[in-house]
């Protein structure tokens, strides 16, 4: 990719880094609102709720905006819980996944009265049962089925082998809906399958769905209602020229198809697909450098900011911003300030010449950017900006020093365990 225009959702880049400093997060308002709208459109007619999966993005205001749009949460930890709280989600709209939640979580998930457990071993449904009957109460969970199929994506964010932690198989969950009575205080009432993220075919979805649905229909044979099935989220972005991703009709038909005649509620917790393409990541050119073999583009962002190229070597179109006529096209190593070769944002990338104090967009960053953030190398966490018709509204300041050290001491209190 070339030039990126100057402005996003009528807001001047250049201006806004000005004001907001860079490296910035900057989300666009109505293309989140209106993913979800298409997303809901899609699911029309089915008795579907989406759960927005937190981890993506948990920026309190991307959370308020969605759930504006009616969504609810898919949480994985007590922190997200918090997260969609704060965010005024209702508790009934959460659903709580994860595979290893601690007492604390579940007893908190329990105290406030989320919707919905989605469990995934034996020890946390026992936990559940525990924790639900010290209160008093019934808590409503699905058991998270391991469907054994390839999602054909990266390694590191495929969940649905045999061979992932997560979920479990199907004998065992047979084996936990027969021995229910053994367990007064859950309502085991559900499935639930998540089989990766980042999924551009939809094929391994179809076939998940197909084996959920034969199961589904084998329980209620032998006379365990089923009333709620969690289909996961996982539905992958465009990041890249040639790349196709899956259309949100496309999706829900699947859905439609492989569940038909299933009367109960279905759940979906796309994180993704809402929030990826509405972000970019705004950050400054520090300097170019050339090295004997490569030129490199040094950026004021780094992987503590944007982890993703590092950690899975996952494409995120790079541009400068503002006009770039007449500039040649130079091929960079993109790199960030920290002490790590794998501080790079890619690798031989051809872009227009770039200079010192150039701004530079780092695209699809709405998803698993901020959120997998870190202060490595003593780097304040990045400040967030929502985009809107002409205005911007900061979501979250930069992180002062002073908040970034909060909460460390000097060894000086010295007390025995
Ligand atoms: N539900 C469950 C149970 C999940 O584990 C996940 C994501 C989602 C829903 C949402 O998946 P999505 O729709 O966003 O694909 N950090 C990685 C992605 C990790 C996804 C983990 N689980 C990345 O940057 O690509």
């Amino acid at each position: 990719m070339g030039g990126f225009p100057g402005s996003f959702e009528g807001v001047d880049l250049a201006a806004l880094a000005a004001r907001e400093g860079t490296p910035l997060y900057v989300y666009s308002a109505p293309a989140i609102r209106s993913r979800i709208r298409a997303l809901r459109g899609a699911l029309a007619g089915l008795d579907a709720g989406i759960r927005y999966a937190v981890k993506a993005n948990g920026n309190l205001a991307v959370l308020r905006l969605l759930a504006a749009e009616g969504a609810g949460a898919d949480i994985v930890s007590g922190g997200e819980l918090m997260r969609a709280l704060h965010a005024g989600i209702a508790p009934e709209a959460i659903v709580f996944s994860g595979v290893g939640k601690t007492d604390a979580e579940i007893d908190t998930a329990l105290a406030v009265g989320i919707g919905r457990f989605n469990i995934e071993s034996r020890a946390e449904l026992d936990a559940l049962q525990r924790l639900a009957a010290a209160r008093g109460t019934v808590a409503v969970a699905a058991v998270r089925i391991n469907p054994d199929v390839d999602a054909r994506t990266h390694a590191k964010i495929s969940t649905g082998k045999a061979e992932n932690k997560f979920g479990v198989p199907m004998d065992e969950a047979r084996a936990w809906f027969e021995a229910a009575a053994d367990r007064p205080n859950v309502r085991l009432d559900g499935l639930h399958m998540h089989i990766g993220s980042q999924l551009l075919s939809l094929d391994p979805v179809r076939e998940a769905l197909r084996r959920m649905a034969a199961f589904w229909r084998a329980l209620e044979a032998a006379g365990h209602a089923i009333t709620s099935i969690d289909v996961g989220g996982g539905l992958g972005v465009r990041y890249r020229d040639g790349e196709v991703a899956p259309d949100a009709n496309e999706y829900a038909d699947a859905i439609r198809e492989a569940l038909a005649g299933f009367t109960g509620r279905l759940l979906v917790e796309p994180g993704r697909w809402l929030v990826a393409e509405a972000g970019l990541l705004l950050t400054r050119v520090v300097l170019e450098k050339q090295g004997r073999e490569r030129r490199f583009l040094m950026l004021d962002a780094g992987m503590n900011d944007l982890l993703r190229p590092s950690l899975y070597d996952a494409w995120h179109d790079i541009v400068r911003v503002g006009d770039t006529a007449g500039r040649d096209r130079v091929a960079y190593d993109v790199v960030g300030p920290v002490c790590e070769t794998g501080d790079t944002f890619a690798r031989q990338r051809e872009m227009p010449r770039c200079a010192a104090g150039d701004l530079v967009a780092i695209l699809g960053a709405g998803a698993y950017g901020a959120s997998m953030a870190s202060t490595y190398n003593a780097r304040p966490l990045a400040a967030e900006v929502l985009v809107e018709e002409g205005r911007y509204a900061v979501i979250r300041q930069r992180q002062t020093f002073d908040a970034m050290i909060a909460g460390e001491r000097p060894a000086d209190d010295w007390r025995t365990a």
